[in-house]
Formats: C-alpha cells, sequence, structure tokens
C-alpha cells in the first residue's frame, strides 16, 4: 500500500513535480509523507508553496534516509554524483524508482552497491496534466510488490504499462517522445486549417481536440483504429480522399522509421551513460 510509505523526490523538476502533484491529487499520500529536493532555494519556496505540507529541502541525504520509496528524479548526467552523495544513506529495505532516461537497472544497482528493489519507469509529459503514459521494468531484486507500488505512483498521473526492460529504448521511441510527434501533427494539422482559410486560434482548437477525442475514441471503445477510421470514411467522400493522400506519402512507414530511428538513438545514449 503506497499510504504506508514516505517517498522521497530526488531532483523535483518537471517530472518529479508532476509526480508529487499527481500523488497529492489521488490522495494517494498525505503531504508530510513527501520528501522533495533540489539545489535552487528560489525553486524550493515555488515547491513549498504549490504543495503546502510537503518537507522540501536541499538535503539529499536527509531526504533518501527518511524514505522508503526514493525517486530518481534529476537529470541522467547528475546521477552518478547524486547516488553517491546519497548511498550510505539509504536504508537497506528501501525501493528505488529511477526515471532517468537510458539508465539501466543493473547500473543503479552497481551504482548503489547493495541488493536494491530498482523499478525503472518512462513516464511521458502529458503527466503534467495526469494523462502520462508510463512503461515501467523491475530490476533483479525488484518483487511483484514493488512494480505494484511504481504502478500505483504512476497511475496518479496516466497510464501504466509493465515491459521487460529491453524495450524500455523502444518505450522510449514510442511514448516518451511520441508527444513530439503529435505536437507537430497537430501544429500541421492547424497550418493546413490556415491554408484553407480559417483563422489560425479556431485552426488550432480544432485541430487539438480533434487529436484529443480522437485518441479518447480509441482509449474507451477499446475498437481497432482501422474501424474508426472505416466509419469516418464514407464511399467516394472527404475522408478517404485525404486518407488516400496521406498514404501516397507514406505516413505509416515514416512513423515506423521515426520510431525506429528514436529507439537506436536512445540505444546509443544509453550506452554513453554506462
Ligand atoms: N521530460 C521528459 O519528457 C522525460 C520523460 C521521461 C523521463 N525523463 C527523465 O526524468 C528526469 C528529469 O527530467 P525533467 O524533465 O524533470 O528535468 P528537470 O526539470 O531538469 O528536473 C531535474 C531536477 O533535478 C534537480 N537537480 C539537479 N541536480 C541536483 C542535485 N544534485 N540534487 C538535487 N536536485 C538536483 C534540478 O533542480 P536544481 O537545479 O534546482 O537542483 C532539476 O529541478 C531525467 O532523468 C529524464 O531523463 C524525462
Amino acid at each position: 500500500m503506497l499510504s504506508n510509505h514516505t517517498i522521497a523526490v530526488i531532483g523535483a523538476g518537471n517530472i518529479g513535480r508532476a509526480l508529487i502533484g499527481g500523488l497529492l491529487h489521488g490522495h494517494e499520500l498525505d503531504p508530510d509523507q513527501i520528501r522533495a529536493t533540489r539545489r535552487d532555494a528560489h525553486a524550493l519556496e515555488e515547491l513549498q508553496a504549490q504543495f503546502p505540507g510537503i518537507r522540501t529541502g536541499a538535503d539529499n541525504t536527509e531526504a533518501a534516509h527518511e524514505a522508503t520509496i526514493i525517486v530518481l528524479a534529476i537529470k541522467p548526467q547528475n546521477a552518478a554524483q547524486v547516488i553517491e552523495e546519497i548511498r550510505p544513506h539509504v536504508p537497506a529495505e528501501a525501493m528505488v524508482v529511477s526515471v532517468l532516461a537510458g539508465v539501466t537497472t543493473d547500473a543503479l544497482q552497481q551504482a548503489f552497491g547493495q541488493d536494491l528493489a530498482v523499478v525503472r519507469a518512462m513516464p511521458n509529459t502529458p503527466m503534467l496534466v495526469d494523462e502520462g503514459a508510463t512503461a515501467l521494468a523491475g530490476g533483479r531484486f525488484s518483487q511483484p510488490e514493488h512494480l505494484a507500488l511504481a504502478r500505483q505512483m504512476f497511475e496518479a498521473v496516466g497510464k501504466v504499462e509493465e515491459v521487460p526492460e529491453y524495450l524500455m529504448d523502444a518505450v522510449t521511441g514510442l511514448s516518451g517522445s511520441g508527444p513530439a510527434y503529435v505536437y507537430m501533427f497537430i501544429e500541421a494539422l492547424t497550418d493546413a486549417g490556415v491554408k484553407q482559410g480559417m483563422p489560425r486560434p479556431t485552426a488550432f482548437r480544432l485541430a487539438a481536440q480533434t487529436v484529443f477525442g480522437a485518441a479518447k475514441l480509441v482509449i474507451e471503445t477499446g475498437k481497432h483504429p482501422a474501424i474508426l477510421r472505416d466509419e469516418v470514411t464514407t464511399p467516394g467522400g472527404t475522408a478517404i480522399a485525404a486518407v488516400a493522400e496521406l498514404e501516397s506519402h507514406g505516413l505509416r512507414t515514416m512513423l515506423i522509421n521515426a520510431v525506429a530511428t528514436a529507439t537506436a538513438r536512445s540505444k546509443e545514449l544509453s550506452k554513453l551513460q554506462e
């Protein structure tokens, strides 16, 4: 049960803050069960004002020492130094949840130098509005209950999938980086409306809501996207004319190649972190 835990978010930036917000909105934890650290004093004051009752500070060791779940939410380049700092203060029974892109559970295990339960998470930025897509992978010492706790944490900010760790680079290419592709799609659809004479704000709102609504319909009906597409393509109509145009430019191949490129890049970056 998450409600029995004390969580230390080490590096409460964008991702860490979103997680704290979700945990508090969802009443998963009381504010005094949350510790949050970062170095910037002004940002710490803002954090305290945003989430009254949580304990904020720059002292990672104190936060780690008091926690039963330690969330590593610093940037990967700060990880080695932070782990070195907190390592002697991590309680043996604590669990580590890492959102560090490209850092494997084995690498974390080695850095901590003890048989800690480590769960790796790859969230995405829509978690800022509680609509994240997060993949979780357990390390060699993590048990089902550790994955269940991590699931409960990230379900406070969206949907969760458990995957074997070797798929984490593909997750980074698909859902981790995916919001960027969707933003491009919305921007392009907006331009398309403007080209047809629509005021830009109107085109933008229609484009964004169309993406949101279509995604919601896929998720809520569980229907295959091809079936939903067939339902809007009247024979000889407008949608099929546009679909044929998109197919002729290879939209599907373009996305498959984009995700393959991002996955390969994630693998390259992971090697650099080792
Ligand atoms: N953004 C994404 O889409 C995304 C998706 C999946 C995973 N991730 C992963 O999530 C992690 C965080 O990303 P983010 O976008 O939230 O970055 P961010 O906003 O820069 O947050 C990182 C935070 O770490 C703090 N920090 C740095 N050094 C520290 C230290 N020694 N002790 C304590 N705090 C320290 C920084 O604050 P101060 O400068 O005040 O110390 C900063 O607020 C990264 O590892 C990234 O790989 C991000």
